[in-house]
């Protein structure tokens, strides 16, 4: 089975706010750097990696971010627009479609089809011949998700829209779809964590939903986040005993280390926790204590990952 970056789609899920958007970033940068033409697609239009590189919008286009980097923002109404430039080849039928806001009402009379068509293009851009204009081929794409919960029934959407549609052209192409997501050889899930008890129970609950229900891989779990654990225990008695007896300023000193340190601990038990209840490999990154995680943090992030 190909390791993680070296598989052709790579989805990067967890719970809102683990760090998602900085690791998807993170392993593009990591691929980029080893010589992989990536690219990078969010799915939430927050522009995370445009934001990065101070750049503007990337909106729904593929922008190169930097040396085998690219980057994409997919908005579901563009990607059902482009779906349907590409199935109908009669012009005068395609502009009375636009015109009416068919896919407006569609789109709202039926659930899950924005995610259909956002996963039809993270399909077509993983695709080595491109049909769109200025498509280019990628060796890795990398989805930033939807986080937990929409980031599972996202994946589930071709399945869901699969059995529903008995017959027909959308049956065909949502099959094709949810055997792209399953296709172990080529598909791989990432998922974020946080070193927090309910982050880690969620982890592991996530990890057995998308394995078992899902069906997709999932090839490896990130703990993100995580301090430093910088004393010895003589250390760290060394502290409480200065912190006792210091003026203010020693005094505050000694504590801020002892707390931090108590926190690196808990941490890292419940990394012990994380490593005894998922099946996935896991890999730590370390907490930045930076005021801002901008392209050189990030960067560093993708060292480790390296
Ligand atoms: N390892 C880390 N160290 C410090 N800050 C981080 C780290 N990873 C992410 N962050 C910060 O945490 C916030 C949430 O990260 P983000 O990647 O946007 O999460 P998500 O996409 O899961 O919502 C951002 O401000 C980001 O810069
Ligand atoms: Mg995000």
């Amino acid at each position: 089975m190909p390791d993680l970056l070296d598989k052709r789609l790579v989805i990067v899920t967890g719970k809102g706010g683990v760090g998602k958007s900085t690791v998807a970033l993170a392993l593009g940068m990591a691929a980029a750097a080893d010589g992989r033409r990536t690219i990078v697609c969010e799915v939430s239009a927050a522009e995370h990696t445009s934001r990065v590189f101070h750049r503007a919008e990337v909106g729904f286009h593929e922008v190169e971010m930097a040396e085998n980097l690219w980057a994409i923002s997919i908005d579901p109404d563009e990607a059902m627009r482009e779906y349907v430039l590409l199935q109908l080849r009669v012009r005068a039928m395609r502009d009375m479609l636009f015109r009416s806001r068919i896919f407006t009402y569609l789109a709202a009379a039926t659930p899950g089809l924005r995610e259909l068509v956002t996963i039809g293009k993270i399909w077509e851009v993983s695709q080595p011949d491109r049909k769109v204009k200025k498509g280019r081929e990628y060796d890795l794409v990398i989805v930033d998700a939807p986080a937990t919960g929409h980031g599972v029934g996202f994946l589930q959407t071709p399945r869901t829209f699969a059995n529903i549609a008995r017959v027909g052209p959308i049956k065909a192409q949502a099959e094709a779809l949810e055997t792209f997501i399953v296709n172990h050889r080529k598909t791989g899930v990432a998922i974020v964590a946080l070193p927090e008890e309910m982050a880690v129970n969620e982890t592991a609950a996530l990890e057995r939903t998308l394995v078992e229900e899902v069906g997709v891989s999932v090839d490896r779990v990130f703990m993100n986040g995580l301090y430093p654990e910088r004393f010895s225990g003589p250390e760290l008695e060394l502290l409480e005993a200065a912190g006792g007896r210091g003026n203010g300023g020693v005094r505050g000193a000694c504590r801020a280390a002892i707390s931090e340190s108590r926190r690196a601990t808990a941490q890292h038990q419940q990394l012990a926790r994380l490593a005894e209840l998922v099946g996935a490999p896991l890999r730590t990154l370390p907490f930045i204590f930076e005021p801002e995680v901008g392209v050189e943090e990030i960067r560093e992030l993708a060292r480790e990952i390296g």
